[in-house]
């Protein structure tokens, strides 16, 4: 029976911005994130006489199916299998709103991997595999609120912070540039170090995940959000002050980041951004409409997705 697995993206709420160990995707600071309910990738295995990617029923053969042949032949090695294999994906992501769909891509492929093989690996295993393959779908396999510990390649995984929040939180993206990012993550990261501010930033990740831990305990969506966005800045303000500088940030990002400063005045919001110029708001469920209708209105065709917490890895 083909077994499809299915995993959902995540957004960081306290980011991971640098490696301390490239190959391994060992990261220099711990993360917490959300995980997503509307955005997923379904993966499946087959038998093949060449190794063959299928993403949304087309074949690929670029950059992206290397990176997957890579990651496959990866854990090939380390399983002892040397069959070749088709992988296919379909990628429930819409494109371009900034929702990482590399979190649940490599999250869903390490999770169709091991059942395909009947590897019965359970989830500490299937995140640290997922790391290897994109850092952010280390905390894919969990549902909720997620934190990826640093570490070493055995203990830097993933743990659930709470798998079923009851916190009415959701995260609308805002969709300003479907172009593919310039500049990638691994990139960006590794020019980042660059930054006189890094230290600093790395010295305060401990007390932000701890503060961060103890907000999601005490449902404190406040405490939450405001985190979530210092994380955010601080890291896009690292990236501003390195040598070279850089930012991800368009003039739309910032056209929307002043909308969204004004709008913080009638109603309780939050702003987080990753590796791109989309913007996403955390905000309560009662407010999604009122912030929709405001963006609309101050944003010409604007295109808004909303989303709450999602699951972790499952089976189909
Ligand atoms: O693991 P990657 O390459 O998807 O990098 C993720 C980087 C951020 O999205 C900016 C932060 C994070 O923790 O997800």
């Amino acid at each position: 029976m083909r077994k499809i697995a299915r995993a959902h993206t995540n957004i960081a709420l306290i980011k991971y911005w640098g490696k301390q160990d490239p190959a391994l995707r060992l990261p220099l600071m711990s993360s917490i994130s959300m995980t997503l309910d509307n955005f997923y990738t379904d993966t499946y295995l087959e038998k093949s006489s060449e190794n063959q990617f299928i993403l949304n029923g087309q074949v690929m053969d670029n950059k992206l199916s290397k990176r997957v042949f890579d990651y496959l032949d990866l854990l090939k090695r380390e399983f002892g299998i040397s069959e070749n294999l088709k992988v296919v994906s379909e990628n429930h992501v819409p494109t371009g709103a900034g929702l990482a769909s590399s979190s649940s891509a490599f999250a869903a492929l390490a999770y169709a991997f091991s059942s395909y093989f009947d590897l019965a690996l359970d989830k500490q295993e299937l995140s640290r595999l997922a790391r290897i393959g994109s850092g952010s779908a280390t905390r894919s396999i969990y549902g909720g609120f997620v934190k990826w510990q640093k570490g070493d390649d055995q203990t830097s995984v993933a743990i659930p912070l709470d798998e079923h929040p009851t916190l009415p939180m959701h995260l609308l993206a805002i969709e300003l540039n479907k172009a593919p990012k310039k500049l990638s993550s691994t990139k960006g990261m590794q020019l980042a170090e660059k930054s006189p501010f890094y230290k600093t930033w790395l010295d305060l990740n401990d007390q932000q995940i701890a503060d961060m831990e103890l907000a999601i305990k005490e449902q404190d969506f406040t405490k939450i959000g405001t985190l979530a966005e210092e994380s955010a800045m601080q890291m896009h303000a690292i990236n501003f002050a390195s040598r070279p500088f850089f930012t991800y940030f368009e003039p739309d990002t910032l056209k929307v980041l002043a909308i969204l400063q004004e709008l913080k005045q009638s109603v309780e919001l939050y702003v987080t951004i990753d590796a791109g110029p989309n913007v996403k708001v955390l905000c309560l469920a009662k407010d999604v409409e009122f912030i929709s209708k405001y963006l609309k209105k101050h944003l010409e065709s604007v295109e808004l997705v909303d989303t709450s917490f999602g699951q972790g890895v499952q089976l189909l």
